[in-house]
């Protein structure tokens, strides 16, 4: 482990700006695993429109109003998603089932959410030329849980053959950012030498695709990232360091999950496991509205700390929720329009794949970049949360 010891003392300081003691952190390898499954809008449209005209069939004999049918032209114009990959595809076009088939493994089994997590884990390993057991922790930061205990990150950690410790945490899409940001601090602060923050989204799995608000937002994806101390004169080309990261948070029953543990307490049969009002709600609008304005200001009050302005980031790595939203967000904070350059977008082709998006952004396009230009991740999402990280290329 990396203790707080210095050979150069002031002379670092003055050299980065970094407190004498405290490392420089760099992101050493990216991993990025997307399911090969993917579900277009016209046949999650006629999907969800088939089931609804059944519905609404049932609803008129009953005398109830009906459910409103979902369109493939709204869903690309209001959110820019175009398709979106899936962990399982069996069962979500069954207008039947609308849910995807994953079966139950057995407890010895590996859970599906760790060999998820793993796979890009590995990647990011291999990518940051390192092995399992160079790890010291490892986080699995994801808006959603397959089980509290024991974490996903110590089934991980055990699937690696990795030393140390592991923890689970998780803030909506904020997550992975999240996980950068505790990851960041610790090493930053000789806690620990070596981070892996995982952030394994299997969201398909908890969204009510009988929800014409939210059917069509969401898509699965797996990201990794290992966070590592450098020391106060390495340069490592092609990898960025990380300046800093921050976080926000404000609460908000905008995007809310209501399933936990208390769920099932409010049943008539408390063995019975009723999921209807425990999926996935968005308030997309109201989300929209004050996640624009407050993702603006956090990117302006951010890059302000370090005098530096929107103007002066290469690229915007942003959450991938909405591209009218990151379109806005960004006119906001440069007043002009930006480009998928400046911005890239991959939510056409794999929609929103909560805490995974941005990280994928930043997966897909950085190689082009030169030493010493700045992007910004961030993400944001439910509580309201918002996550950055600072970048710079060496
Ligand atoms: N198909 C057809 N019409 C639909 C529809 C669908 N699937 N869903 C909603 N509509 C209708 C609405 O009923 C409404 O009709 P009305 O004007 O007659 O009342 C109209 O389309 C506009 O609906 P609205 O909900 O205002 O759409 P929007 O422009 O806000 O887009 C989202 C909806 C979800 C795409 C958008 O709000 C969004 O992306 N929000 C932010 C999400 C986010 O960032 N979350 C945080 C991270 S997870």
């Amino acid at each position: 482990m990396l203790r707080r010891t210095s050979e150069h003392g002031a002379e670092e300081m003055a050299l980065t700006g970094i407190p004498e003691g405290f490392s420089r952190v760099c992101l050493g390898g990216i991993g990025v695993e997307i399911p090969e499954s993917f579900i277009c809008n016209e046949e999650l449209v006629e999907t969800y429109n088939g089931w609804a005209e059944a519905e609404n069939a049932a609803r008129a004999a009953r005398g109830e109003e009906p459910v409103p049918l979902s369109s493939a032209e709204f869903i690309v114009q209001a959110s820019g998603i175009r398709r979106r990959h899936v962990y399982e595809r069996n069962g979500i076009l069954d207008p039947a089932r609308m849910a995807p088939v994953i079966p139950a493994r057995g407890d010895d089994e590996l859970s599906v959410m760790a060999e998820f997590g793993l796979a890009a884990a590995r990647k990011a390993l291999a990518h940051a030329k390192l092995e399992p057991n160079e790890l010291d922790l490892i986080i699995c930061s994801a808006a959603h849980h397959q089980r509290p205990y024991p974490a996903i990150a110590i089934e991980i950690q055990q699937a690696l053959g990795a030393q140390g410790a592991a923890f689970d945490m998780g803030l909506g899409c904020s997550s992975a950012l999240a996980g950068l940001h505790v990851a960041s601090n610790m090493v930053r602060s000789g806690a620990y030498r070596r981070v892996l923050v995982v952030t394994p989204e299997l969201i398909t799995a908890h969204l009510n695709f009988r929800d014409r608000q939210t059917h069509f937002i969401f898509g699965d994806a797996s990201v990794a990232a290992i966070v590592e101390a450098m020391d106060h004169r390495e340069e490592r080309q092609g990898r960025f360091e990380v300046v800093d990261t921050r976080l926000w948070t404000r609460f908000s029953n905008g995007i809310r999950t209501n399933f936990g543990f208390l769920s099932r307490l409010a049943q008539e049969d408390p063995y019975l496991l009723e999921m209807h009002g425990n999926m996935i709600k968005q308030m997309g609008n109201k989300v929209f509205k004050e996640v624009t304005l407050a993702g603006h200001q956090f990117i302006v009050e951010f890059l302000g700390e370090y005098d530096h302005t929107p103007h002066s980031m290469r690229r915007f790595w942003l959450h991938q929720a909405n591209a009218r939203m990151n379109a806005m967000i960004l006119k906001l904070a440069l007043g002009e329009n930006v480009d998928h350059d400046r911005a890239p977008l991959v939510l056409d082709r794999l929609g929103n794949t909560a805490a995974a998006g941005a990280i994928i952004a930043l997966a897909e396009n950085h190689e082009d970049m030169k030493a010493g230009e700045l992007g910004l991740l961030c993400a944001f999402g439910a509580g309201y949360s918002i996550g950055g990280a600072l970048l710079k290329m060496m």
